[in-house]
């Protein structure tokens, strides 16, 4: 019963999970498609974790896996908002079946406790910032719905299935080994390499949306109080950050630490885009014990930092701690 199990361990915030487990001298389950991670993000730990190298969707590989965890992290997803827009089948069905399964496989196997990687996107554009919890969910995208039934899910299975369950909203994550390489992947760590590239990135929209970024390592150590706090079963967090910074004041400081100047490029704003995102952290702090110890400029300059060193250890030829920048 003291298992611990992390559904999309090998992707970038999964592998950031998995290693501070690690840290703490846990053995750590691994279930992950590889569909967008990586398994050179779990280089580091290996001998401490087992990879499942299973789907979501297939219950009667995952169950056996999940069943008498006494924690489970269900971080596994297809992400993107403009991704669930282009094609909606495949993040539907990994996004709401493969959660469905999770949440079933683990009541059926008596879990200790499923942590769920719920997402800002839920709340939409509200009047009101910064967004919190008791907000009414006004989801612009399939991607945004998608996490939402998950929370959806997580509450049901709590109150009808007695599994314990907690839901947090990440607020746009960002940290080493985010995937910079696909059209689909995260802003930061797209800008991220724009600049080391020295290249214009392209602003969807006029620049002034804004996000609450989170470095990673604050949602990771706020995943495990998640795990482990009392009296949350069946509720809903805010995971964020408690700032926000517009992509335009986000391009600017991240010239200023490079010491450069690349103006971007701009282009047609991004169907389902939310206009501005920050969150309230209250309830996180109060229950959760979440205290982010990164500035925003602290994670920039760390995440910089790691592109580089990726870079140059690709360059040399040496084996790199992610497959990115390619
Ligand atoms: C959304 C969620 C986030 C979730 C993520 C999963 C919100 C507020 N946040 O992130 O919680 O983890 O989905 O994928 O809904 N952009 C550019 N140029 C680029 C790429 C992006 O200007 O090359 C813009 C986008 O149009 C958007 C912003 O940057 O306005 C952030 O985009 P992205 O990093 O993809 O994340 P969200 O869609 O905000």
């Amino acid at each position: 019963m003291n298992r611990y199990v992390v559904t999309g361990g090998a992707g970038f915030i999964g592998s950031a999970l998995v290693r501070g487990l690690s840290a703490e001298g846990r053995r750590v389950h691994v279930i992950d498609n590889l569909s967008t991670g990586n398994l050179d993000n779990l280089e580091e730990v290996a001998d401490q974790v087992t990879v499942h190298e299973y789907d979501l969707r297939d219950y009667n590989r995952i169950a056996p896996v999940i069943a008498g965890a006494y924690r489970v992290f269900h971080l596994g997803a297809l992400p993107s908002v403009p991704k669930s827009i282009q094609d909606p089948v495949p993040s539907h069905e990994a996004n709401i079946d493969g959660t469905f399964n999770v949440f079933r496989a683990a009541a059926d196997g008596k879990v200790g406790r499923v942590v769920y990687a719920a997402s800002s996107s839920a709340y939409g554009d509200t009047e009101v910032l910064p967004k919190v919890e008791t907000m009414a969910p006004r989801p612009k995208s399939p991607y945004a719905v998608q996490k939402l039934v998950g929370e959806y899910y997580a509450s049901a299975f709590a109150t009808c299935f007695d599994l314990e369950t907690v839901s947090l909203r990440f607020f746009n994550v960002f940290g080493p080994r985010q995937d910079p390489t696909s059209v689909y992947s995260g802003v930061l760590s797209i800008f991220m390499k724009c600049l080391i590239e020295r290249r214009s990135p392209t602003i969807f929209g006029d620049g002034e949306q804004s996000r609450d970024f989170t470095y990673v390592e604050d949602v990771v150590v706020l995943l495990i109080k998640a795990s482990r706090a009392n009296g949350v079963s069946g509720k809903v967090f805010n995971a964020g950050n408690g700032n926000r910074y517009t992509l335009n004041q986000t391009w600017k400081l991240l010239q200023k630490i490079e010491g450069v100047e690349i103006p971007a490029l701009y282009g047609p704003p991004r169907p389902g885009d939310v206009r501005d995102s920050q969150a309230d952290v209250t309830a996180a702090v109060a229950e959760l014990g979440h205290q982010p110890r990164f500035t925003f400029e602290q994670g920039l300059r760390l995440t910089l930092e790691w592109y580089r060193a990726d870079l140059a250890r690709k360059q040399s030829g040496r084996k790199a701690g992610a497959s990115v920048l390619v």
